[in-house]
């Protein structure tokens, strides 16, 4: 069975005080759940990444970062590269976030590009995809989805995906407090697990974790998490508190004993 993995987006909040809050309340109330069982992640901003990994030290939260550049070092003002993540002991990247690609002009090939870079480092890359709404009342969910990965996991061989996270991100989900329906999740990521299939083999697919992001909640996880082909969530404004994050991971853990 693949390990689910539960990871928190804080995206542009929490200063650094509150950051360390947030990490010691979560690392308090989740700390009897079995980190054999699940991966849960913290992905704090750029800023509080170092003294939210020290207090992760010898816990079972692990590390996780928003973005990457896809050069080791160079004259790239404000961007921040694999090695830099490595450097300070992050072991998970978000890759080609929906607002990255909708703010800041990223794109499947920049996605290809980072996604290679983080893999290189020894980072475990999450790679997000997903249709807006126009797209999907168009039609062409799939077809979109198909793009994303095609380009997105263009020139990663068998052993390189194995190490790679996919979040399937309806963008009409995200943060709007419109969850998509199981069904619509469910659809939507046995299509990529399928295709995954037709890029790679059977056994490769079976292997890569797929998670669920869009307005999860305390109240919608565990009905996402019984679903065959969704391996966890990514999860937005939910994460944000000790509350609802621990009661998202528990109720997570729960429905996988
Ligand atoms: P949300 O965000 O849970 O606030 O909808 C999810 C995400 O953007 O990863």
């Amino acid at each position: 069975m693949r390990k689910t993995i539960i990871a928190g987006n804080w995206k542009m909040y929490k200063t650094v005080v509150q950051a360390i809050e947030l990490a010691n309340g979560l690392k308090r109330e989740l700390f009897a759940v079995a980190s054999d069982e699940i991966d849960i992640v913290l992905c704090p901003p750029f800023t509080a990444l170092s003294e939210v990994g020290e207090v992760l030290v010898d816990s079972n939260l692990q590390l996780g970062a928003q973005d990457t550049f896809w050069q080791d070092e160079g004259a790239f003002t404000g961007e921040v590269s694999p090695m830099m993540l490595r450097d300070i002991e992050v072991k998970f990247v978000i890759i080609g976030h929906s607002e990255r690609r909708q703010y800041f002009g990223e794109t499947n090939e920049s996605v290809n590009k980072k996604l290679k870079a983080a893999l290189g480092a020894g980072l475990v890359p999450i790679v997000c995809v997903g249709e807006t709404l126009k797209q999907r009342e168009g039609g062409e969910t799939f077809k979109v989805l198909e793009e994303q990965l095609r380009e997105g996991l263009k020139g990663i061989e068998e052993q390189g995906i194995e190490g790679v996270v996919i979040a399937y991100e309806p963008v009409w989900a995200i943060g709007t407090g419109k969850t998509a329906t199981f069904q619509q999740a469910q659809e939507a990521q046995k299509y990529i697990r399928n295709l995954l299939v037709k890029m790679y083999n059977n056994e490769v697919a079976e292997k890569i974790r797929i998670q669920y992001g869009g307005s999860v909640k305390p109240e919608n996880i565990a009905e996402l998490i019984r679903q065959p082909d969704i391996d966890g969530a990514l999860v937005g404004g939910a994460s944000l508190t000790t509350e609802s994050f621990t009661a998202i991971v528990k109720k997570a853990s729960e429905v996988r004993k």
